[in-house]
C-alpha cells in the first residue's frame, strides 16, 4: 500500500490501537500526526522505526479548540490534511454493570468523548481536506455496537451512534470527495481490552475468539491493513460503510 504524500491525523494514539495505525500508516509513506491526551513521544519513535514520519500533538477530543490545535499542527508540520482516523475512546475505563446502575458521570463522558469528539475532530479538519480537495475519515466504531454489548450500555450505545454519524457524514461531504467509513473491530489484545474486561478477561476473550469465523483473538497490527486501504485511492468510491474486522463474528 502506498501512501506517499498523504497527511494523516490520528487522535487517541498513545498507545493500543491508535499507536498501531501511526505506525503502519508512517510505513506505507504517509505523514502522520500522532495526537492524544497522552505522551505521545513513544508512538513517533515507532514510527520512525518503521522508516516513516510522525509528529505529537496534544489532544482533548472533548474541547473544539483542541481539535483546532491538533489541526493546526498538521498544517504547520506538513501544509494539508487527507486522511483523519477518529479513533480516540472511553472504553477501559468504563465502569461496567446494568444499565441501570451505570453512573450517569461514565455516561456523559463516553458520549462526550467517544461521539462528540468525532464531530469535533471533523469539524477542525474537514476544511482542511476540501483546501487538498478531498479526503478520508475512518471513524472507530465496535462490534459492541452490532451485536449490542450488555453491562457496558453507555459503550455500545456510543459506539452504535458512531455507525449513524459515519453515514450522514458520508451524504454531507460526498460532494467535496471527503469519503467517511467506520471499523468495527472485535476484541483486540489492548492492555485497554484487560481493563475493560477485569477479571472476566480471559474467559471474555475466549468466548469472543469462538464467535468468530477465524478463530484467533486480534491483535492491533490484525486492524491497520483495513485502515491504509480506506486511506488510500484503492477505496475511492467506497464510503459511509461499517467495515467489520472481526474475524467474521458480524455478518450484517
Ligand atoms: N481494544 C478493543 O478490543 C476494541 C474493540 C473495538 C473497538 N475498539 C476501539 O478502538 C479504539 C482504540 O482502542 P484501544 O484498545 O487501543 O483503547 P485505548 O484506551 O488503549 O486507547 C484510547 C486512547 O484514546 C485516548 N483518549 C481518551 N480520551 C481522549 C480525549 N478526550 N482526547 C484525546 N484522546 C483521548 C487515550 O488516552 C488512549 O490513548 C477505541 O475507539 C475503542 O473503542 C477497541
Amino acid at each position: 500500500m502506498d501512501l506517499s504524500g498523504k497527511v494523516i491525523c490520528v487522535t487517541g494514539a498513545a498507545r493500543g490501537i491508535g499507536q498501531a495505525y501511526v505506525t503502519a500508516l508512517a510505513g506505507f509513506g504517509a505523514r502522520m500526526v500522532a495526537a492524544d491526551l497522552s505522551d505521545c513521544s513513544a508512538t513517533v519513535d515507532l514510527a520512525a522505526a518503521a522508516g516513516g514520519k510522525a509528529i505529537a500533538a496534544g489532544l482533548d477530543v472533548t474541547q473544539m479548540d483542541s481539535c483546532k490545535a491538533m489541526a493546526d499542527a498538521a498544517m504547520q508540520a506538513y501544509g494539508r490534511i487527507d486522511g483523519l482516523i477518529n479513533n480516540a475512546a472511553l472504553y477501559g475505563t468504563l465502569k461496567g454493570g446494568r444499565f441501570d446502575t451505570l453512573l450517569e458521570s461514565d455516561w456523559d463522558a463516553a458520549m462526550a468523548v467517544n461521539v462528540k469528539g468525532i464531530w469535533n475532530a471533523c469539524k477542525a479538519v474537514v476544511p482542511h481536506m476540501k483546501a487538498a480537495g478531498g479526503g478520508s475519515i475512518i471513524n472507530i466504531s465496535s462490534l459492541a455496537a452490532s451485536y449490542g454489548t450488555p453491562y457496558v450500555l453507555h459503550y455500545t450505545t456510543s459506539k452504535a451512534a458512531v455507525t449513524g454519524l459515519t453515514r450522514g457524514l458520508a451524504r454531507e461531504l460526498g460532494r467535496d470527495r471527503i469519503r467517511v467509513n467506520a471499523i468495527a473491530p472485535s476484541a483486540v489484545l489492548t492492555d485497554a481490552t484487560q481493563d475493560f474486561f477485569a477479571d472476566k478477561a480471559d474467559q471474555a476473550l475466549e468466548t469472543i475468539r469462538r464467535m468468530q469465523s477465524i478463530q484467533s483473538n486480534l491483535r492491533p497490527d490484525d486492524l491497520t491493513g483495513t485502515a491504509a486501504w480506506l486511506m488510500s485511492e484503492a477505496s475511492l468510491l467506497v464510503t459511509g460503510q461499517t467495515l467489520a474486522v472481526d474475524g467474521g463474528t458480524y455478518m450484517g
